[in-house]
Formats: C-alpha cells, structure tokens, sequence
C-alpha cells in the first residue's frame, strides 16, 4: 500500500486541470489495500478513477483514494466469444487495443475515450452506437462501508443512458475492483454512425474489421474532441436530452432545422451540442472558460480556470438553453 498523503493536490488528477486539493489522498494498488485503506480512515472516501468526467468545485475535506488497481486477462473462452476480466485501475483505452490485439470484436466504437475501466459502467460510457451495457457482463466492487467484495450482474447495475444504479441509489458507496468484457470472435461490426461510414471510405476500407472502425474512431474523436492533455477538459459536459414527442413537434415548429434521434418509449434525443451552438455559445471564450470550437458541448479551461469558473459558465449556458429552447439539461459529469 502506498503511503497517505494530506493536503495533497488534485491539479494532475483531474482532466479539467483544476487546482483544489484533497485533505488525505492514497493510491489503492489491490483489494487487500483498499480494505485496509477503508478501515484505517475516519474521513468520508472519494474513488477517483482516471478524473476525466468530474469537475471540482473546491477543496475536497475526504481521502481521495486513486484506483490503481491492474491486470487483465481472458478469463473463460469459446469458439464464438472470449469473457475478459480487467482491473478497475486499467486505462480503458489500453483494454480496447489490447482486447482488439487478442482478435476480439465489441468495444472498438468506444476506442479513445479517457479514463479507467472502473468508471466505464458508472457512466455506462457510450459513443458512435454502442454502449459499455452491451458488452457487459458483471463487476466486483468493495463496499466503502462494510470493506466487503459484491458481485453485481448486468441487471444490477440498471444501466441506462449515461447512467447506472452507482450513478443513483448506489452513488459513492462502493468502489469498483473488477470487470468483465463478453466480446465476439467474430464481430458484428458496428458502422451505423455516418462519420464512421464515411472516415472508412476515407480509410480505402472495405470490409473493415475491429481494428478498422478503432481506427476510424480515432480519427472521429481526434478531429472533434480535444485532447484534454493539450487543452484541459472532460468530454461531453450535459447530457444529450430527451423530450416527449408532443413537446417535440411544438418544438420543431419554432425550429425547424432542429437535429433530433429517436429514442425508446416515444422519446426525442436532442442533441445538446446542437442546443448550445444555436444559443451562441460555441467557440466562444468567457476569460478563461470556454465552450470548444469544433463540438459546443464540450466545456474547456483555457488554462487557470477554477472548478467555481467552469461550473458558473455551465450554468450560464443551460440558462441560454432553458430560456431559448424552454430545455433542461442535466450535467454528464460528477461535479464535487
Ligand atoms: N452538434 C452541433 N454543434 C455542436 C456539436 C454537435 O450542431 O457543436 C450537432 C450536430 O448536428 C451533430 C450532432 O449534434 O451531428 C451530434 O454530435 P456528435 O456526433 O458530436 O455527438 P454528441 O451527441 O454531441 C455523443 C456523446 C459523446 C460521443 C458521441 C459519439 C453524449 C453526452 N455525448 O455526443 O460522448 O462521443 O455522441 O457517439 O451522449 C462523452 O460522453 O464525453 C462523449 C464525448
């Protein structure tokens, strides 16, 4: 076990590059650390994972624990599948190329996007079509209360949209150890998204395999997103959201270029990148804040911002967006 730091600095571990400290901050390396680590302290506990979906609004009175918790590996195999099994502290984009090394198709539209697997299934990341519930079997996660390991299935977890039950009723009580992959030997491959369809043909690709569209995706994320080690920011801030179809139609009336999908249960997506660029906001630098120049609905900290600065210039554009659109949109991000 690595030893506690106190009044330690989150500015490196956070991908938003803001400066606000924890009062005690540990590295958990394994179960067996995290247990102790659990039972020595008296402070409320913070996971932090790979700090590239949270906003930090102040100094943290808690023990920050950093997952670091490694390994994977193909724990169970058939002709047609291979389950994986990966650390909650593996870089998540570092088990996508492993797992597409291995000759295994599922998680290649999910390619490059920041973080540690252990945060996967909180926010059931998704992107170009799929989503981590797709592929997901179960976790192991520690109790931060009790120190001990549950299993939790796939229906456990609720997954939703962005979201699952460690997002709702199960926020902050547990820390994620273990996850396992199902993934395909012999991909389905996914290239539904038209960007994907079209960097493809850019690509001379025909029959493309899971290493193809990987490639593709990353051409997609690093053309639109930026990098948040060159400029601080956490992805997607809001959630894209959904409205019923009546609210829809009364909407498209005022607005009829209005981009919209079709989601489950008679619901209509709008994307909130598309909100936020015809309120005014994109491209457009508030001191040092911002909203990105290539995709509005990611927020940016030109440098020096701090976690108050960027949550008030959020706040500012939901407000453009409510009073224009009469829309709410909810952050994706934790904000602390
Ligand atoms: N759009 C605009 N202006 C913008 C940005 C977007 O008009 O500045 C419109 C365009 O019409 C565009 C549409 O919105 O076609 C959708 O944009 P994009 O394809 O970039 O996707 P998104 O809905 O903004 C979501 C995820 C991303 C994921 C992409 C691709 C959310 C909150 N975000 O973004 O995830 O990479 O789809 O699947 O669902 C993240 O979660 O951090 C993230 C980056």
């Amino acid at each position: 076990m690595s030893e506690f730091q106190f009044n330690y600095s989150l500015l490196s571990y956070n991908t938003f590059g803001v400066s606000v400290r924890a009062s005690a901050f540990v590295l958990a390396n394994n179960v067996a650390d995290l247990r102790r680590v659990l039972m020595k302290t008296t402070l409320p506990v913070i996971i932090l994972g790979g700090g590239s979906n949270i906003l930090l609004t102040k100094d943290l009175n808690a023990l920050v624990i950093k997952n670091n918790i490694l390994g994977k590996s193909i724990v169970e195999e058939t002709d047609d599948y291979a389950i994986i099994e990966a650390g909650a502290g593996e870089n998540w984009h570092e088990l996508v190329l492993w797992s597409i090394g291995k000759g295994l198709g599922g998680l290649e539209n999910l390619s490059l996007i920041p973080g540690l697997v252990g945060a996967a299934p909180i926010q059931n990341i998704g992107a170009y079509g799929i989503e981590l519930k797709d592929v997901f079997v179960k976790l192991e996660a520690v109790g931060l209360a009790t120190g001990k390991t549950v299993t939790f299935k796939k229906e456990d977890c609720q997954f939703a949209y962005r979201d699952s039950i460690f997002k709702r009723n199960l926020k902050g009580k547990y820390c994620i150890t273990k996850v396992y992959l199902r993934l395909s030997k012999n991909p389905k491959i996914n290239i539904a998204y038209g960007a994907i369809q079209s960097t493809l043909k850019q690509m001379g690709v025909k029959n493309p395999s899971p290493r193809d569209v990987s490639n593709a995706v990353i051409t997609i994320r690093s053309s639109k997103l930026p990098d948040p080690a060159i400029l601080n920011n956490s992805g997607s801030f809001f959630k894209n959201p959904e409205i019923d179809r009546t609210t829809f139609e009364e909407l498209r009336k005022q607005f009829p270029d209005v981009v919209f999908y079709e989601s489950p249960n008679d619901r209509i997506k709008i994307p909130a990148g598309w909100l936020i660029e015809q309120c005014g906001w994109k491209g457009k630098r508030v001191g040092n804040v911002g909203c990105h120049t290539e995709q509005a609905l990611v927020l940016v900290n030109y440098g020096g911002a701090s976690g108050q600065e960027l949550l008030s210039h959020a706040q500012n554009v939901a407000n453009s967006v409510k009073e224009k659109f009469g829309i709410e949109l909810t952050p994706e991000v934790n904000v602390y």
